[in-house]
């Protein structure tokens, strides 16, 4: 099969024909379709639809996948935790009695999922990585875990639950002891951060825009701590349209790149880079 000399939607079709695919579905496909006679914009629709559905399927495969790294303790325990596995452990996880900081947010399970399937093309090892807004810790446990020199940062009265879960999680079991830092967005970032020794090759955020009033800050400390060659890994939440366009507000500054999405749970991954850095995206295609 000369696959180069195919026309594109006929591409995707070798494509999608070898992957995984319900073969039944397919079946019906290529008969219902005369391939030789059906204009375009039909064999697009088609494409479309076929798209669509293993898409659906991928999204439910796949979150079934990550939300099945988290297990509950079997009995009640005197300190609520939750476990997960990731990077080859069993993480535990204490829970604190702050609102926001105080579970594992979906959004963090879907970055260490990633940061763990995707390992050979984001290497962390040696590299130098900062945690904004860490809450309990798994984001900055797993890129630990992974090699990753980490500074997981998060408000003052998250840092002594989120220091407790590092350090249980990561001692002896790390190239790089993590360390935890006070980080409020937006203030002294400068004099705790200072931008000449901003190093950093991966930003990392999980689930930081929601409704609180601090998005300005937010923006400006994504800002202050990435300099050109930093690589921006951000696992967004969609709730409410006032928040959600902060995605808009961050292409003022940032390429924005969605690497995994997930409908099913309203969240996207992104990539992002300072304006005008990022490569050309190499092709999807998978032939
Ligand atoms: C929804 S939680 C997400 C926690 C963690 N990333 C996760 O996904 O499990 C939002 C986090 O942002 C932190 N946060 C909120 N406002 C902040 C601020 N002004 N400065 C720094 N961190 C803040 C909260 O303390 C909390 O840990």
């Amino acid at each position: 099969m000369d696959i180069l000399a195919m026309e594109e939607w006929e591409r995707k079709f070798v494509v999608l024909n070898t992957s995984d695919v319900d073969d039944q579905l397919m079946n019906g496909l290529w008969h219902s379709m005369d391939l030789t006679s059906q204009d375009n914009h039909l064999q697009n629709q088609w494409v479309r639809e076929f798209e669509r559905q293993e898409g659906e399927k991928e999204d439910d495969q796949i979150v079934a996948e990550i939300m099945g790294r988290r297990f509950f303790p079997d009995l009640i325990a005197y300190k609520a935790w939750e476990g997960f596995h990731f990077a080859d452990h069993e993480i535990r996880i204490t829970e604190a009695t702050d609102c926001y900081g105080a579970v594992v947010w979906p959004s963090a399970l879907v970055l260490c999922y990633f940061l763990e399937t995707n390992s050979k093309q984001y290497n962390l090892v040696d590299k130098n990585v900062i945690e904004i807004g860490a809450g309990t810790g798994l984001v900055s446990i797993v890129a630990s875990l992974l090699g990753a020199f980490v500074t997981a940062t998060d408000l003052p009265e998250l840092l002594g639950n989120l220091q407790h879960n590092v350090l249980q999680n990561t001692k002896q079991k790390c190239k790089h002891q993590p360390c935890v830092k006070e980080l409020s967005w937006g203030i002294d970032l400068e004099k705790n951060f200072p931008k000449s020794s901003c190093n950093f090759d991966y930003i990392m955020a999980a689930d930081v825009v929601y409704h609180h009033p601090f998005l300005d800050e937010l923006l400006q400390t994504f800002d202050h701590l990435c300099n050109n060659d930093t690589v921006i890994l951000w696992a967004m939440k969609f709730r409410l349209e006032n928040e959600n366009r902060f995605v808009d507000r961050f292409q003022t500054l940032f390429d924005l790149e969605m690497i995994s999405n997930f409908p099913s749970l309203n969240i996207a991954l992104y990539k992002a880079m300072r304006k005008g850095r990022m490569k050309a995206r190499p092709s999807q295609l998978r032939v």
